[in-house]
């Protein structure tokens, strides 16, 4: 049997972090601090400059996990980048990190699942690596929100940041490590409570964020606990199991609410949305590197990822380091 390993994880944040008050001032916001604190445990995030794109933060990630997998271009098979923010259409931000890289065989595509993209993009390299289609895979989640957020929206603005993480998954036969399954879901009846405004195809240029914030709260309380009871169950789990809940890092009320659900305290979840903010895709291989880099999660212990966003789309996975 072969299994995806996370051999490697990196991530990368733009230089400029922005406090609350920062962003109020900045923006001209009629929100405060402590507003936004209460609702969503953020106290910061990161912009990304002029000249730094979804492409050049992923790269950077990129070599960050490579480094730490002791993996070089030539171990890279794919290179598979999920985003809302591409650098353009095509090439796809996929094909430009795999030639920053120095990547030249393999193949290298986008794909488009909002904050459940990291999930997604873990369950196709999964499937590609235990089919034999490639034995190396990187897998980027890399946002620039900063781009696509309506100043003015003051229900937005605030929750959004810039950031890029990344995981390299090694193919190991007879391991007891590696990714154990991943749980896919989407719904789109609900597409119109998160969504981007614009985009190439339609009105021509790439649209704001809008979003329901009531509405995706529900959705996302329930339906990130069926999937990550999906995850349990589909390995004969319970919860004890778990050593590290790593969630999609959009709203510290969320994150504590499936703490709740899993009986595991804030000290076994890892969150990062006060400093980040929420950066879609990137949120939770950010968190992962951050974790493993400071020595909390370790190797063999299991480790459950969850995320909810636009499309709606949703999803959880189960990995042992
Ligand atoms: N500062 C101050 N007041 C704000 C504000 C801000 N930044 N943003 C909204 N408000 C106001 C609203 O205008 C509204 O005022 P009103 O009652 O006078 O109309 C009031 O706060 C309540 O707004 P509401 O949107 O109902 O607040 P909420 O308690 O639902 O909190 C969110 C808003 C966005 C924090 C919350 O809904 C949320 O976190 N939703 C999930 C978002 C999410 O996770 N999205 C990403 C998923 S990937």
């Amino acid at each position: 049997m072969i299994r995806g390993v996370i051999a490697g994880t990196g991530g990368y944040l733009p230089a400029r972090s922005v406090s609350n008050d920062e962003l109020a001032a900045e923006k001209n916001l009629d929100t405060t601090n402590d507003w936004i604190v209460e609702r969503t445990g953020i106290r910061r995030r990161h912009f990304a400059a002029i000249g730094e794109t979804a492409s050049s933060m992923g790269m950077e990630a990129c070599r960050a996990a490579l480094a730490q997998a002791g993996a070089s271009a030539a171990d890279v098979d794919a290179v598979i980048v999920a985003t809302a923010t591409p650098d353009s259409a095509f090439p796809s931000t996929a094909t430009r990190i795999q030639g920053g890289l120095g990547v030249t065989r393999g193949f290298a595509f986008d794909l488009s699942a909002a904050c459940t993209g990291f999930i997604y993009a873990l369950s196709v390299a999964d499937a590609m690596i235990r089919t034999g289609h490639a034995r190396g895979v990187l897998v980027v989640g890399t946002e620039i929100y900063s781009r696509i957020l309506d100043w003015s929206d003051r229900g937005t603005c605030v929750l959004f940041g810039d950031g890029a993480g990344a995981v390299f998954l090694r193919a190991e036969e007879g391991t007891a490590r590696g990714l154990l399954s991943t749980h896919l879901h989407s719904d789109g009846r609900f597409g119109d409570i998160l969504q981007v405004d614009g985009g190439a195809g339609s009105t021509g240029c790439a649209g704001v964020v809008r979003m329901a914030g009531r509405e995706v709260f529900k959705h996302a309380v329930t339906k990130l606990a069926s999937a990550v009871d999906e995850a349990l169950a589909a390995n004969g789990l319970g919860h004890d199991d778990i050593a590290w809940l790593v969630p999609h890092q959009a709203n510290i009320r969320i994150i504590e609410a499936m703490g709740r659900k899993l009986h595991m305290g804030l000290d076994r979840v890892v969150v990062t949305v006060d400093r980040h903010a929420n950066t879609s895709a990137a949120s939770i291989p950010l968190a992962l590197a951050e974790a493993t880099r400071d020595g909390r999660i370790k190797p063999g212990e299991l480790v459950l990822m969850e995320a909810i966003g636009g499309g709606l789309t949703w999803g959880a996975a189960l990995a042992r380091f």
